[in-house]
């Protein structure tokens, strides 16, 4: 079966963990992703954080799968060369270096277009052309920080915290991936190709959105009513950090069940939906609460929602993570166990639906990753191991039409 991006080439020229995070899920739908990486170093993450000697580190690994390696130092002549027949033969090119170093090797957007009014020029910056900022070079924490994420993350008596989730590096490569598919259809419509650009700062702005809805309601009240701080504590002119609680308009807490004594994640997240609450009274034992006034409302309930869910740890005391879910699932209460990633990395269901997939590969041996979170009826999505460094060159200068000598050349002036 054919997969759906087949017959599109991109050149790669992306590093670490956004832009890398964007083309595996094209290469994974099916795109010819040829990763693009400097001779004898390639990308760092090859060898950061190694557990495997000489072999590819999994940070590689798992961002870098499906793809084609190919060698290329692009600031000597031949690999300039090399560069520009496959601009003139691919359809995108996503790329995720400092500002301006893409300028600097001398393939400006304009020089680009001239050698493929077609392609698709895809670039991860940390911020948007233009800012303030847009000089600066940026990892995953400091978008965090940038993007609002930080500083709304955490308890509101410790500082700012960045999150586990990748909401700097692999969501903006999320994003970029979308604005390659619509300019790829846009493309159909006219022929002609566009630059797409994606700032970290403003992915994780994009995620963080309520957090903005936040600031304008307290502008406007001076207290917000779903976070930890309301009815008793102090509000400042600024969001502050929630804790645990839930976003949305049903409060939430991440609450202890039994054993969190010694095990850091035996815990679930309990949701009091608005309209949940004769049920969630029920599978509490507590019927007398369904319709007593000091209950039966949110508004009611704010004052003490944290002696409700006091009174819901206690229920919980002699019950695992996981028996309390199955009691919780059949009265219908939005809810979960917090799982380790040990759970995750054993768990049937995430290895059945394959977004926990085991790969292998040649010098690492057996490893997992995270296959597609995208789910297709008719697309099915094969996750196989990431190229090591320089596997594929010869094979693509050999599809740009060079000859043998040509490639052995280029070998001995370390070009490639
Ligand atoms: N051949 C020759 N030179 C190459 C090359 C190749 N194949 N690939 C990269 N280079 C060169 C670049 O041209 C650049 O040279 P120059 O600065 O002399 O012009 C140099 O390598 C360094 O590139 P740069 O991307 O600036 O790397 P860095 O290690 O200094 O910075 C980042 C890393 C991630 C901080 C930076 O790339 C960045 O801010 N990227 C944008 C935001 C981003 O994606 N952040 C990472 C999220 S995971």
């Amino acid at each position: 079966m054919s997969k759906p991006l087949e017959g599109i080439k991109i050149i790669d020229f992306t590093h670490v963990q956004a832009g890398p995070a964007c083309t595996q899920l094209l290469a994974w739908f099916g795109a010819d992703v040829i990763k693009v990486e400097r001779p004898g170093a390639g990308d760092v993450t090859r060898s950061q954080l190694r557990h495997v000697k000489d072999a590819d580190a999994l940070y590689f690994t798992m961002l870098n799968s499906n793809k084609r390696s190919l060698t290329l130092d692009t600031k000597t002549p031949q690999g300039k060369e090399v560069l520009t027949r496959l601009i003139k033969e691919s359809d995108v090119m996503v790329e995720n270096f400092g500002p301006g170093a893409l300028d600097r090797m001398g393939f400006t957007w304009e020089y680009i277009q001239s050698l493929n009014p077609g392609m698709i020029l895809a670039s991860v910056k940390g911020f948007s052309e233009g800012h303030a900022y847009e000089d600066l070079k940026v990892y995953e924490n400091v978008a965090q920080c940038a993007g609002g994420a930080a500083s709304t993350t955490g308890f509101w008596d410790g500082p700012p915290t960045v999150s586990a989730a990748a909401l700097g590096d692999s969501n903006t490569g999320m994003h970029l991936a979308i604005g390659i598919l619509t300019a790829l259809h846009q493309k159909v419509k006219t022929g002609k190709g566009q630059k797409v650009a994606v700032s970290m700062q403003d992915s994780v702005l994009n995620l963080c959105r309520v957090k903005l809805r936040d600031q304008q309601r307290l502008d406007a009240l001076g207290y917000l009513e779903e976070y930890p701080q309301y009815p008793h504590g102090e509000f400042s002119d600024v969001v502050p950090r929630g804790g645990n609680a839930g976003g949305g308009g049903q409060p939430g807490w991440v609450l202890k069940c039994k054993g969190w004594e010694t095990d850091p994640n035996a815990y679930i997240y309990f949701t009091i939906q608005g309209h949940a609450w004769a049920p969630i009274c029920k599978a509490l034992g507590k019927p007398e609460w369904i319709d007593d006034p000091a209950y039966n409302t949110a508004e009611a309930r704010q004052d003490k929602i944290f002696d409700i869910f006091a009174f819901i740890e206690s229920w919980l005391a002699d019950k695992t993570k996981f028996e309390a879910i199955d009691i919780l699932r059949k009265f219908d209460i939005p809810c979960a166990p917090v799982l380790s990633m040990k759970e995750i990395a054993n768990d049937p269901s995430l290895r059945k639906s394959g977004t926990v997939v085991e790969v292998d590969h040649p010098k690492l041996g057996k490893y997992l990753t995270v296959g597609s979170p995208i789910k297709f009826s008719d697309v099915e999505v094969e996750v196989t191991a990431s190229p090591l460094l320089g596997q594929h060159t010869n094979e693509v200068l050999a599809d740009l039409g060079y000859s043998q000598e040509e490639i052995s050349a280029m070998h001995d002036a370390k070009a490639v």
